[in-house]
């Protein structure tokens, strides 16, 4: 296959430590892929994405990152710091269902705003048609004189999810021995499509699972699917039979971004357990599935099991009050 080319932004290759006192309890090997330590303010799997997207904005001459998400957005900050490293502006649609309030100081927010990115506030209607919504400000920007580069949500397509193809190679070389599941968080579908695509190519015999975090198991099967499909045509990339791809919708819990209790336990414990803390919109979510999963089954995943750690920690900082009542003084 074609690897294309990228743009080295991550910190590679992120350590593999092991979570000793997690594992025990089931008898397994478990261990953490520390991919929130790609970068700085710029940490997380998005990183990854970014690699490849940059440096194809850049080989096409663009002046602005363009891009969407969640006003919490991950993906939207890793996109804004990228742009500011390179030298770019980035302009950033965030959803909201407040579009006329001040989107605040806090968690991804805030350093967006740190790093001057154009901040577009839009509804949850307007972010239903995004792609729409973001031609639209790329023609805007055009006639401004601006040359943008629309990123999907996410980074999500088949260029972007080739940095989790890339991150399997990273994998293989880091241990000898086989992982039997690989599990993630899944938000927009492009990790797992690279992890889809990646195992097939260098870790024979492992299998990826994605804890949903909104949407839903046939969605994102088709989504990756999707994605998998145009990296296959366009890259030489492995095929990803849809039947085969394991997507777990059953741990988003309420809704994309909003936590219960035993959500918040979870992050709780296992940051006592390991000194691994996890973000309540993705991380601690696919985490607490994994461990449910583990605790109903514990040989549900095989003996080795590598969590994928995929940032997300400037979401915690901007859901501090949730954990009110959980984290009591200890005097
Ligand atoms: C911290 C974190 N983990 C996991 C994900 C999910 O990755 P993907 O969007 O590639 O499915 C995201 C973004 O959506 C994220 O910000």
């Amino acid at each position: 296959m074609r690897l294309p080319d990228r743009i080295s932004l991550a910190n590679l290759p992120t350590p593999i430590q092991p979570l000793s006192r997690l594992g025990r309890a089931f008898g397994i090997d478990l261990s953490v892929k520390r991919d929130d330590l790609t970068g700085g303010a710029d940490s997380g799997n998005k990183l990854r994405k970014l690699e490849l997207l940059a440096a194809d904005a850049v080989a096409q001459g663009a002046d602005t990152l363009v891009t969407c998400g969640g006003i919490q957005s991950n993906h939207c900050r890793a996109t804004a710091v990228v742009a500011a490293r390179l030298g770019l502006r980035s302009m950033l649609l965030l959803r909201t269902a407040e579009v006329d309030r001040d989107p605040g100081y806090e968690g991804n927010v805030l350093v967006d705003r740190i790093l001057g990115a154009r901040i577009r506030l839009v509804t949850p209607e307007e972010y239903a048609r995004r792609a729409e919504v973001m031609a639209e400000v790329g023609a805007e920007l055009r006639s401004e004189g601006r040359k943008p580069y629309l990123i999907p949500e996410g980074g999500s397509n088949a260029l972007g999810a080739l940095g989790y193809l890339s991150c399997c190679d990273e994998i293989a070389r880091q241990s000898a021995e086989r992982w039997d599941t690989i599990a993630y968080a899944c938000g927009s579908g492009g990790t797992g499509a690279g992890l889809e695509m990646g195992v097939r190519q260098y870790l024979e015999g492992t299998r990826p699972i994605g804890f949903a975090v909104c949407d839903d198991a046939s969605y994102f099967a088709g989504v990756i699917s999707r994605l998998a499909a145009e990296a296959h045509d366009r890259f030489g990339a492995p095929e990803v039979p849809r039947a085969e791809i394991r997507i777990d919708d059953r741990y988003k819990g309420v809704g994309y971004a909003k936590s219960r209790p035993e959500e918040l336990v979870r992050i709780r414990e296992a940051a006592r357990a390991e000194g691994l803390v996890t973000d309540p919109v993705y991380t601690g979510k696919a985490l607490h599935g994994l461990l449910c999963e583990l605790e109903r089954d514990p040989r549900a995943f095989g003996r080795r099991v590598l969590f994928i750690f995929t940032g997300g920690l400037y979401g915690l900082f901007a859901a501090g009050e949730s954990f009110r009542g959980l984290l009591p003084p200890s005097f």
